[in-house]
């Protein structure tokens, strides 16, 4: 009799239960063959195949319709050989599902920012499959037909970084509105840091729930914040997410853009992995974070501009950073650029795979 290759069981050549993808291995921090790779926003508009849609359909349809957000997901797995996908989505779309009227411009502008209590009040709860089910929807189709089965990544913004949209209305570069917001009105500042959090929390427990093999939290402006109001307001509220997911299963990453000052903060967190942008080099971030998290990035985006041979050379030394130890994640320190040439992300990512391969250290 033929064995039969049960995905659930044991492996019938080794006996030993299946390899985890090398994503989901090394945000355990268990030795993986070769470095896995992802990039931020590794769907969007440098890919040609993604502005030939953008071309026929808004911003909004692709993040509300399952079959286009599912579609636009899988584009860059079709063309590179990256190790995970991460939903198409944005950080502003379950706010939109709970009913905070908004639009993409391009970035997010509320058409009515949150500044005072009552508007804090009205805020509703959110309830995933009525408010967001285009989400889970796509988060379906995407597990049943990513290239290679790769992981599939969920996330959401943490509540800090929704804080700056919501009170500020729009992208900008000091959120001076959010930011005093919190000192004019801390209470007030808590208590929706809270209820995004708990928003946040329901929202990214309903995606692992649909499929999403890892969950991840962007917080991509709290660099702008002290240590101190950092603890008080938006580490206290990425606590609370993070408490609202114990037991969720699938691993959890903590990603702060411009965080290297912060890093001791974000050491508290019972995350398995914590995301480092391009300025803070990630053997001082895993010598801060500890032995017990992983490491995901840190590329910086323009690096991609070099030559082929510079890349090389940049890669080298971001897997050089990251050492000999299990726990590193291959990413960019932020998303990449909109200019960016899709033959050098190929490169990239063809790279990576295979110079952390030849590693004589065992990963
Ligand atoms: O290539 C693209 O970026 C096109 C698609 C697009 C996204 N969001 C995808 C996205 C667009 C036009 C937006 C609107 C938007 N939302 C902007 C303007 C972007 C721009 O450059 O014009 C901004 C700043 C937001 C808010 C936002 N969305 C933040 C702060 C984050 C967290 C990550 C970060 O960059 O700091 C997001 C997440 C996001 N936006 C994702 C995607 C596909 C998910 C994360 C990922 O793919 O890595």
């Amino acid at each position: 009799m033929v064995a039969q290759l049960n995905p659930q069981m044991t492996d019938p050549v080794t006996g030993k239960p299946p390899a985890l993808p090398a994503f989901l291995a090394a945000a355990r921090r268990q030795s993986v063959p070769y470095t896995p790779i992802w990039i931020m926003r590794q769907a969007g508009r440098y890919l040609p195949e993604y502005r030939e849609l953008r071309a026929k359909v808004d911003f909004v349809s692709l993040t509300r319709k399952a079959e286009l957000a599912a579609e636009v997901t899988m584009q860059p797995l079709r063309r590179f050989d990256l190790d995970a996908a991460i939903l198409f989505s944005d950080i502003m779309t379950p706010l939109q599902g709970m009913g905070v009227s908004l639009e993409f411009a391009p970035g997010p502008v509320v058409k009515d920012p949150i500044r005072t209590d009552a508007q804090i009040d009205a805020l509703p709860e959110i309830v995933p499959a009525r408010d967001v089910p285009f989400v889970l929807e796509s988060i379906r189709l995407v597990r049943a037909n990513v290239p290679r089965g790769a992981p599939l990544i969920g996330f959401a913004g943490a509540p800090f970084t929704l804080f700056c949209y919501l009170v500020c209305g729009r992208p900008s570069k000091e959120f001076g509105a959010a930011r005093s917001f919190l000192y004019s009105n801390p209470e007030s500042s808590e208590r929706l840091l809270d209820k995004l959090a708990d928003a946040m929390a329901a929202y990214m427990r309903a995606q692992a729930e649909a499929g999403a093999q890892a969950l991840m939290l962007f917080e991509s402006w709290a660099g702008l914040l002290a240590p101190r109001e950092f603890d008080r307001f938006a580490l206290r509220a990425v606590k609370r997410v993070f408490a609202g997911l114990k037991n969720v299963g699938v691993p959890l990453i903590y990603y702060a853009n411009n965080g290297g000052s912060l890093l001791d903060s974000v050491a508290q967190l019972d995350v398995d992995v914590v995301g480092i942008d391009w300025r803070t080099p990630l053997s001082v971030a895993r010598r801060t974070l500890g032995p017990n998290k992983a490491v995901q990035g840190n590329l910086d985006p323009a690096a991609l501009f070099s030559s082929p041979a510079e890349l090389k050379r940049h890669v080298d030394f971001v897997l050089a950073e990251a050492g000999p130890a299990p726990g590193h994640i291959f990413n960019l320190g932020h998303g990449i650029w909109q200019e960016t040439d899709p033959d050098a992300v190929a490169r990239l990512v063809d790279y990576v795979h295979e110079a952390s391969s030849r590693s004589e250290v065992a990963r």
